[in-house]
């Protein structure tokens, strides 16, 4: 099998949750900016993204666009704050009212894929996820099975998604669905899912090392911006208690 990807360049995709970090990776010139349901952990101190609610999604993706005016910007569906296909497809005009471009959806369940059809037919983009999905059940599932990914992605394209996130998936089984999708011009984004895909994603917080409480292998760090944090409020505290700051230049 030949692992050739038709797209020139690797797409790169990025998670931000406010608008700082949207000004930053529309600056750095990132493809696509995923206001992800990754915010409930890193962000809000959820411990679990189920526990996102559609508010919180909404507030942050208006920060993001504000910070990235220009930017394609992707949103999770926070499904498990969604009791009714209804429900969801009112939700995904709230998520693309408030900015976004594309909403991401989790799985290729039947429901899932109902949900999607409704959502193509009043012409919201959608990009699926397939592997990990801990929005979908109870307990997070790993779905890592060649057959399954394989007919869940054909599915996917079938019913219109533009693009495809692959989680924690063996980069042989990425690189056969990528290939697959290439022919239909439908990218996948990996994240621990080898080299072979259109494009990477990564959670900033987590790239960035705000968010250090876990270490995926599949994560690399570019920065160690807790650490930092911690180091600059203590030197503020220290500064503030010696009388240091504010200095003379500091004041009016
Ligand atoms: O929520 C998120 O940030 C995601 C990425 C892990 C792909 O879905």
């Amino acid at each position: 099998m030949s692992y050739n990807c038709i797209f020139m360049a690797k797409l790169s995709v990025l998670t931000a949750y406010d608008y700082n970090t949207a000004r930053a990776l529309a600056e750095a010139g990132v493809d696509y900016i995923l206001v992800g349901d990754s915010l409930a952990m890193v962000a809000l101190g959820y411990a679990s993204t189920k526990k996102v609610s559609l508010g919180e999604m909404l507030i942050c993706i208006r920060a993001v666009r504000r910070g990235a005016p220009k930017s394609k910007i992707i949103a999770d569906m926070p499904l498990r704050a969604l009791k009714s296909i209804n429900d969801a497809v009112d939700a995904a005009h709230k998520i693309i009212k408030a900015g976004a471009d594309i909403v991401k959806i989790e799985n290729a369940e039947k429901e899932t894929l109902k949900l999607i059809d409704k959502l193509r037919e009043e012409n919201i983009e959608v990009m699926g996820h397939l592997g990990y999905t801990p929005q979908t059940f109870d307990k997070p599932i790993l779905v890592q099975d060649r057959e399954k990914l394989i007919a869940d992605a054909v599915r996917l394209v079938e019913h219109g998604v533009m693009g495809m996130v692959l989680e924690m998936i063996p980069t042989a089984i990425a690189a056969e669905i990528t290939e697959l999708l290439n022919e239909k011009n439908i990218p996948t984004i990996g994240i621990g899912a080898g080299s072979h895909t259109s494009g990477q994603v990564l959670v900033s917080d987590d790239m960035l090392g705000r968010y250090d409480l876990i270490n995926p292998k599949f994560l690399r760090r570019y920065s160690n911006q807790y650490q930092d944090m911690v180091r600059s409020f203590k030197e503020y505290i220290a500064d503030v208690q010696s009388g240091d700051f504010p200095s003379e230049k500091e004041s009016y």
